[in-house]
């Protein structure tokens, strides 16, 4: 790390670490940052890659680029999911492209290919087949969680479901595993990765900026903290009184469960919201300091909504993607002011998460 991004981290984490106040602009404008941050938070991370569900039949595969690595997902067996290095051992050719079902993978290159497992069954033409035995394609670590796939790149880091237990209970009883998939989206904001975690973990901006699709269901002044570990943090959304009660959920929920959402952020970049009958996650990765690559998907208890029904909870939440997106573009804007230098957050109720991202991350970064 260069000495003057080594000075600006110890400042930043005077000034903010266990502090309730908003990180200077800089953290949201600075490459040298962002470069640390991908080695650091990303590298060192458990990162989502989508939904179980997205690849229920064995041989159902997506592909997915991670940082600089490009990624095969595949459902390798009925009751297995593998996430392997799309890069085949030969010259580095990724051998899956898109999404599909497939029963092997053969290279367009040069036709090595590989079965489900990721071992390499043939490579044409090639006279010493001892030496392809252990061709396999590199195996990413992985878990699943709550039915969601997310892989990491580090050994190091602590297993995620064992991670998660305090995020596990609070969520449990909504049984988000059981939950389809419907739709999934890929995205680019024009902000910064961490504006966006910070955005959707922020329950003082509700009413503000989603008058008419959120402040009449979960208004800013219902919503309260729930449950924060070293991996992860949430807070609830209660429902108005006038709110519409969910029909459709799961009979595990108590009487209160069935009027809040859970929000919830696995550090470092996957973000959800969590109601009795609708589950919605964006996964965030930097394209740069002031765009974010975004994959986002809904999933829904019921298991046979109608065509229509679908649509409409897909376009409400592209409703609120959209609000939250145009204050974020104005946001960056404002973080590339030289005045700015970062304010007073509000209570733990309503931007206690937000406060909570910024200490793991400042743990991170240190
Ligand atoms: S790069 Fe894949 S077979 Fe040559
Ligand atoms: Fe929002």
């Amino acid at each position: 790390m260069n000495h003057h991004l080594h000075h600006t981290l110890k400042a930043v984490s005077a000034q903010c670490f266990g502090k309730n106040q908003s990180l200077p602009s800089l953290c949201y404008t600075d490459t040298d940052l962002l470069t640390l941050e991908i080695d650091r938070v990303f590298r060192r991370g458990w990162l989502c890659l989508g939904r179980v569900d997205e690849i229920p039949e064995v041989g159902d595969y997506f592909t997915y680029q991670l940082l600089n690595e490009p990624l095969l997902v595949v459902r390798s067996d009925p009751d297995s999911v593998s996430v392997y290095a799309n890069v085949c051992r030969h010259r580095a050719m990724p051998v899956a492209q898109g999404a599909g079902n497939a029963k092997r993978f053969v290279c367009p290159y040069h036709a090595w290919t590989y079965d489900l497992n990721g071992a390499l069954k043939s490579a044409p033409l090639m006279k010493k087949k001892a030496d392809l035995k252990h061709c396999g394609l590199p195996v990413i670590r992985s878990e699943q969680w709550g039915g969601f796939i997310f892989a990491t790149f580090s050994n190091n880091v602590a297993p995620l479901q064992e991670s998660l237990q305090g995020l596990e209970e609070v969520t449990a009883n909504y049984q988000m595993a059981s939950m389809h998939h419907i739709a999934n989206f890929s995205e680019v904001w024009e902000c910064n990765w961490k504006s966006l975690a910070e955005n959707f973990m922020d329950g003082y901006h509700l009413s503000v900026v989603h008058p008419q699709s959120l402040r009449p269901l979960t208004p800013t002044n219902l919503c309260d903290s729930l449950s924060q570990g070293d991996a992860y943090t949430s807070y609830i959304a209660n429902y108005a009184k006038a709110a519409p009660a969910r029909e459709h959920f799961a009979p595990t929920l108590t009487e209160v469960e069935t009027r809040q959402s859970r929000l919830f952020c696995v550090y470092p970049a996957m973000v959800a919201s969590l109601s009795p009958d609708t589950l919605v996650y964006l996964s965030l990765q930097p394209v740069g300091v002031s765009q974010v690559q975004v994959k986002w998907g809904i999933c829904v208890w019921e298991d046979n909504l109608s065509e229509e029904h679908k649509q409409q909870r897909i376009e409400k939440w592209q409703q609120i993607n959209h609000e939250d997106h145009e204050v974020l573009q104005g946001l960056q804007k404002g973080l590339r002011s030289s005045f700015y230098q970062g304010g007073a957050l509000a209570p733990e109720s309503l931007e206690g998460c937000v406060s909570h991202f910024h200490d793991y991350l400042i743990r991170m970064l240190d």
